[in-house]
């Protein structure tokens, strides 16, 4: 056995998967996914195959062959927490290809299925996040970004639903017999009613950016390869094509930035509330929490982002969880060079005052766990959504920006363009990004502790805060709060929610209820619309023991999904007294229905934790 990746079974001696052909019939009322898949190798392999999966019922196994034969096949009986089941299949000599068929389990990590009565349409909906290892739970692959497959996708829905995926969209058209291969029978594939979405990826992918989502989905064109994909009907489209209006823009400044945009289409899904993530970077088809569009242009950001993710991360992928510094911390680079280009320097510059102050605050979280520190952390054991933080967005940002400060953005600006020109749909390594920066910039391990930077714990001291006059003016603002200064209006006139998010989170922690009760009175901060304003201010609120923002913490925690609001609000909630932990349990245990299950699972660590 020659291990890879430890989040995954995938045997390093073995061919992998390289293309699935993927037909699903989603059962809405059963919240279950009945599937084939033909699965291809990248070389001809006899004997056992190992592949990941999680919470999967597998049926069956055959050849290839017309008529296919059985292949003997065995599921770990107890899964592994973190790992799921391995799926070992006994391949008859040079196999190349192999059928499965198999169903999801209605529990299954990487999907949330919402009935009508929880969307917007009134139709149901379903959609999938798999990154980081949640793709296992969907269909048996090798699970592992190390492994690259392209795919063909055929989604048999209720015909008044529409579908989307991370991939090329051929035909919205009625389903064959042909079709199915064994994910269900005829009949059912081919009932009235029934329509199937056929989708293709010809550009290798690493699993986790498998995705789909399924509804009652409306868009708007923004662009000649963009296109935004909402739910909600017509007032919600527009609104979110007013925000997404620069898109096009966009692209066109990363492809200045960073070579050819390789991906043909950059479309947007904006999801329903309970989307756990910001932003998800699937390819052709980014999905956004509803929660970035605030009227007010700020989603650019997250876009910025994702759109970054398209070149460092999609283009050239961490070869496992330890290198995930490799995908964050280069799109935060790059996000952060795109936001310079089109919001300008100060607003790049808060942003990295932003990411400063979260970097900051991460070694306060890992203080007893200094191993989550480090650009590139020992993850076996470890549930990769359990350390989820800002350490490889921000420290690995640090590092790329001191490579840039010490050789000059012009110099900088050509090794990150060859960088991804090299290693383009491939899966790399830190070592590799090592060896190939020594090259590339003769000299740098004598200016630069590179050792000190991937390998330490803590931030570097060459590590650096954002030098701008914004910046500093905020957080001089913020220091003076303990004093008992509030900002004056005029302060904070040309305030938007990143200065706000700014100030909040610079302030001291162990202020009083009656200073934050009086900064709320005077901006209204706790029934702000922008969630990182509001959850900023409630996250200073609840420690000062202020029972008045209770209405206002069980209202965010009940409509909004999004991890980054729900992990800091529960795990305030739950260092409190028994009156907070009482508040946060009863709120978890009504609104854990309407989280997605890796969301779920998230607050459930954290109530346990402190129970
Ligand atoms: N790829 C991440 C989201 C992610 C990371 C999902 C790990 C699952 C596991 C995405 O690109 C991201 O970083 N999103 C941020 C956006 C922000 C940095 C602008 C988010 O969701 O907050
Ligand atoms: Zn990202």
């Amino acid at each position: 056995m020659a291990p890879v990746d430890p989040h995954s079974y995938t045997d390093g001696a073995h061919p992998v998967v390289s293309h699935a052909a993927l037909a699903f019939y989603l059962d809405f009322a059963a919240s279950t996914i009945h599937a084939s898949a033909l699965l291809t190798l990248s070389a001809p392999h006899s004997g056992d195959l190992l592949l990941d999966t999680r919470a999967l019922a597998v049926h069956s196994a055959s050849t290839a062959a017309d008529p296919p034969d059985p292949i003997p096949f065995s599921l770990a009986a107890a899964p592994d927490p973190v790992l799921g089941s391995a799926l070992t299949l006994t391949l008859p000599p040079d196999t190349t290809s192999f059928r499965l068929t198999f169903s999801t389990s209605p529990a299954a990590s990487a999907l949330q299925w919402l009935a009508p009565p929880q969307t917007a349409s009134g139709h149901p909906f379903v959609f999938s996040q798999c990154q980081s290892i949640h793709a296992r739970s969907i269909f048996p692959c090798h699970d592992t970004p190390a492994a690259r497959i392209t795919f063909s996708l055929l989604l048999n829905v209720p015909s008044q639903l529409s579908a989307v995926a991370a991939a090329r969209h051929v035909a919205r058209r009625d389903p064959l017999p042909s079709d199915h291969r064994g994910a269900c029978d005829d009949e059912l594939w081919c009932a009235p009613g029934r329509i199937v979405e056929e989708f293709q990826m010809e550009q290798s992918v690493p699993p986790y950016l498998f995705a789909f989502a399924v509804g009652g989905i409306g868009f708007r064109d923004l662009g000649p390869r963009t296109r935004v994909y909402a739910e909600g009907g017509d007032k919600v489209l527009d609104e979110a094509a007013r925000e997404f209006a620069g898109v096009e823009e966009m692209v066109k400044v990363g492809e200045s930035l960073f070579g050819p945009y390789e991906w043909e289409r950059f479309d947007l899904l904006v999801l329903p509330p309970s989307f756990p993530y910001g932003g998800m970077e699937n390819p052709r088809m980014v999905f956004l929490t509803p929660t970035v569009i605030k009227g007010d242009a700020a989603g650019a950001q997250v876009v910025a982002h994702e759109l970054a993710h398209s070149w460092t991360g999609n283009l050239i992928t961490n070869k496992t969880n330890e290198d995930f510094w490799l995908n964050e911390g280069f799109t935060t680079y790059a996000e952060r060079r795109i936001v310079e280009v089109v919001q300008g320097e100060e607003r790049a510059a808060l942003n990295m005052g932003i990411g400063w102050r979260g970097l900051n605050r991460m070694m306060e979280r890992f203080k007893d766990n200094m191993e989550f520190t480090k650009l590139k952390p020992k993850m076996a054991g470890i549930d990769p959504d359990d350390v989820y933080s800002e350490v490889p967005y921000e420290k690995g940002f640090q590092f790329l920006w001191r490579i840039e400060r010490q050789i000059g953005r012009p110099a900088f600006d050509e090794f990150l363009k060859k960088y991804i020109a090299t290693f383009k749909f491939q899966s790399i390594d830190t070592e590799t990004f090592l060896e190939f920066l020594k090259k590339n910039v003769p000299g740098i391990e004598n200016q630069i502790d590179l050792q000190l930077w991937i390998e330490g714990t803590g931030i570097p001291p060459d590590a650096m805060e954002p030098d701008s006059a914004t910046y500093k003016k905020i957080c001089a603002l913020a220091a003076e709060f303990k004093s008992g200064k509030l900002p004056s209006e005029d302060e904070v006139a040309d305030w938007s929610g990143q200065e706000w998010e700014l100030y909040l989170e610079n302030l001291p922690t162990d202020v009083e209820a009656s200073q934050v009760t009086a900064l709320d009175e005077r901006y209204k901060l706790s029934e702000s619309r922008d969630y990182e304003v509001k959850v900023a201010f409630l996250q200073l609120a609840i420690p000062t023991g202020c029972k008045c923002y209770f209405n206002e913490v069980e209202k965010c925690l009940k409509q909004v999904g999004r991890m980054k609001y729900l992990r800091p609000l529960y795990s305030s909630l739950a260092k409190c007294s028994s009156e907070e932990k009482m508040l946060a349990q009863r709120i978890f245990s009504e609104a854990q229905e309407f989280y997605h299950p890796i969301a779920r699972s998230v607050a459930e660590a954290i109530l346990s934790k402190h129970s």
